[in-house]
């Protein structure tokens, strides 16, 4: 009932000047705080995995989980693979169920992204109901297997950008600017949400076609976050900080619990804490009551 691509649910967003939270999840409690979260504050919303939580669950698993959640949420929800650098393991990911794929090849040089971006474009869409998204640039900072330096991260050009999603059918974009993966070294990190605008314009001008991402959403501050808002980002990637919420909150409890021993309390306990993490973002994002 509430399975969905990417691709819809952000057109929508896009239009309406709100964004989609797309959460990074590594288990099953995770995945279910961000159903609880979607569900009580009625946000469409996005869960994604990156290949390495994929792989340890099982593209099985993990689609089985999301159909299970998915349907019996009252609001749209997607299944993203997040940062793929592999071709093969976007198809698999594809051919499973995911409803959409990332295939991350902004390491490349230029033309390389094109083709493998293009061929895992081609590929999903020939199974339909599965949307792309590609990069251009690259984020800096760490995010699974994907390492990039932060003086080596590179913004997006906006002309190529175009030509980019023209030549690979990408159905979401993910322009490097100067977001990165993980937590900021400063309280205001330089981001470049003129370059987001400039795309936005440029992609998107007579409509919404293409809708824009944006990366690294750990410790962005919330006015910098409005004006992505406002410059058409319509996907916000969060994945540090449910990870540190999932690590801190299991050690408060147990701290707190040394000789309790009963895991379900800690793990009601961990599902309310990243619950409350992502209902934050889903206020900063404006996602509420648009499902
Ligand atoms: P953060 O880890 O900085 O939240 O970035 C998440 C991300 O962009 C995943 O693709």
């Amino acid at each position: 009932m509430s399975i969905v691509n990417a691709k819809e649910i952000m057109i929508e967003a896009a239009k309406n000047k709100y964004a989609v939270g797309a959460f990074n999840i590594t288990d099953l409690l995770q995945f279910e705080a961000v159903i609880d979260a979607a569900v009580e504050t009625k946000s469409p919303v996005i869960v994604q995995t990156s290949v390495k939580p994929s792989q340890f669950l099982g593209t099985k698993m993990m689609v089985a989980i999301y159909r299970t959640l998915a349907e019996s949420a009252p609001v749209p929800v997607c299944l993203h693979l997040d940062h793929c650098t592999d071709i093969a393991y976007c198809k698999t990911c594809a051919d499973a169920g995911y409803t959409n794929i990332m295939i991350d090849a902004s390491k490349q040089a230029y033309e390389e992204n094109i083709r493998q971006t293009k061929e895992v474009a081609d590929y999903c869409h020939a199974i339909g109901g599965i949307s792309v998204e590609g990069e251009l640039g690259t984020v800096g900072g760490v995010e699974d297997q994907v390492k990039v330096a932060e003086d080596e991260a590179q913004l997006a050009n906006p002309q190529q950008s175009v030509e980019f999603c023209e030549r690979t059918g990408v159905d979401i974009f993910a322009p490097a600017i100067g977001t990165a993966h993980g937590v900021y070294k400063t309280k205001n990190p330089k981001i470049d949400t003129e370059r987001m605008a400039t795309i936005h314009k440029m992609l998107n001008g007579n409509g919404i076609k293409t809708p824009l991402v944006v990366h690294g959403g750990t410790g962005l501050p919330e006015d910098t976050i409005k004006k992505l808002l406002a410059a058409g980002g319509a996907k916000f990637n969060v994945s540090t900080e449910l990870k540190r919420t999932l690590i801190d909150a299991k050690f408060e409890y147990i701290s707190a619990h040394r000789e309790e021993y009963d895991p379900g309390k800690l793990d009601k306990f961990v599902r309310d804490a990243t619950r409350k993490a992502v209902i934050h973002w889903m206020e900063m994002v404006e996602s509420v009551g648009k499902a």
